[in-house]
């Protein structure tokens, strides 16, 4: 069994995995994933209107250990079953992904295990694996990894070999939603509110700017940010007529949707890949999946978006990377020994720090 842990954000997150089940190819999900609990802080930091980092990591202090136990006693799996921890070393919140990392050393080196320390962006790309098997994404992909803290569009032709082709210059797509509802007073978390408003609301009734459209390596979203709340002073009390929210909402969506879906496809039929992916917080986003689903059957592309509790973080990705770690031998940065059993050695050396910045595509250079 592999223990997964991730704590890089407001999410605690704990998953077990049968290791042998998921190296069997074409197994399905509810086959390996014996247990995948997450725990969120959305009530904590509601009134802060965002996720406050200390008290985030404090959380997953008290969360973890009792999250840990909880998994293992309800799946029946012993702590002596585990042969392998994974845990997401960045990037991320640094108190949070210290909580993560610090307990998955401890418990690797109590239980002489190896541990994997792995990127979180890389672990959202294979939640994509989280479907049906004849689902599951083929490569080449294209991935749309879209959250509250990342936007990027990356090409990946084999596993750890990743191209970003485009990155946000600022905002990420999930906190531009945030921000956009937040100037317009919708509850938080902003994303899923707005999105709830848009679909009643007519999209041509406010022109908001689709960040640089030109530019097929950027995505941007502070001009729409700005021109939100100049719309909003513009028209004072109006606002708050629920006619004129849910318009908005509506277009604010549209060009959110418009920026990731234009810059998505036109990549699409640069790269050719064999299949979109869409992963990320954001993928709850319907007109997204709606948008990108039909530009990609349009290119005879095959369109993969896994299921929403996948989408937004959580320890199954981290897990299922982590598998693919030790069945591919790959890893180069974490510290499993292939000493025993092929892969489960006593030599466990556990200096790897957290990496709050870890671009994907500087995977091994730390
Ligand atoms: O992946 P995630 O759970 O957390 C991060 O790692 O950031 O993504 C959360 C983000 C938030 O910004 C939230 O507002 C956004 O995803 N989101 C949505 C929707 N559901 C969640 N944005 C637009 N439409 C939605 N339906
Ligand atoms: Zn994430």
């Amino acid at each position: 069994m592999l223990l997964a842990i991730e704590t890089s954000c407001d999410e605690t997150a704990v998953a077990v995995l049968d290791l042998d089940k998921a190296m069997t190819a074409g197994a399905r999900t509810e086959d390996f994933l014996i247990a995948d609990v997450i725990s969120s802080q959305v009530e904590l930091h509601e009134k802060y209107g965002g996720v406050v980092p200390e008290l985030a990591a404090r959380e997953h202090v008290l969360n973890l250990p009792i999250l840990v136990r909880q998994t293992l006693n309800e799946s029946g799996v012993s702590i002596e079953q585990l042969r392998a921890v994974a845990v997401t070393r960045g990037p991320g919140l640094k108190g949070c992904l210290l909580v993560g990392m610090c307990f998955a050393k401890a418990l690797a080196f109590s239980r002489e295990i190896p541990l994997l320390a792995l990127n979180h962006m890389e672990g959202h790309i294979f939640a994509g694996e989280l479907v049906e098997p004849e689902e599951r994404p083929e490569l080449p992909v294209l991935a749309l990894v879209v959250s509250g803290g990342h936007s990027m569009l990356v090409h990946m032709t084999d596993f750890r070999n990743y191209r970003i082709v485009a990155k946000t210059r600022d905002d990420a797509a999930g906190e531009a939603f945030d921000k956009a509802a937040t100037l317009m007073d919708l509850p938080y978390p902003g994303g899923p509110s707005l999105a709830r408003l848009a679909a009643e609301g007519d999209p041509l009734r406010y022109r908001f700017p689709v960040g640089v459209a030109q530019d097929p390596e950027s995505f941007s979203f502070s001009g729409l940010k700005t021109a939100v709340g100049r719309t909003i002073s513009g028209i004072g009390d109006e606002v708050k007529d629920p006619q004129v929210l849910r318009d908005m909402a509506a277009s604010v969506e549209s060009a959110i949707v418009e920026a990731l879906s234009l810059k998505t496809l036109a990549a699409c039929k640069m790269f050719r890949p064999r299949t979109l992916l869409l992963v990320g917080g954001v993928a709850a986003n319907r007109s997204l999946r709606k948008a990108l689903m039909e530009g990609a059957a349009a290119q005879g592309i095959k369109f993969c978006v896994p299921p929403q509790r996948w989408c937004t973080d959580n320890a199954a990705m981290m897990g299922l990377l982590g598998v693919k770690t030790i069945e591919r031998r790959l890893d180069s940065y974490s510290n499993w020994s292939t000493k025993q059993n092929g892969l489960l050695g006593p030599d466990v050396s556990l200096d790897v720090g957290v990496l709050p910045r870890w671009p994907l595509d500087k995977l091994f250079v730390q």
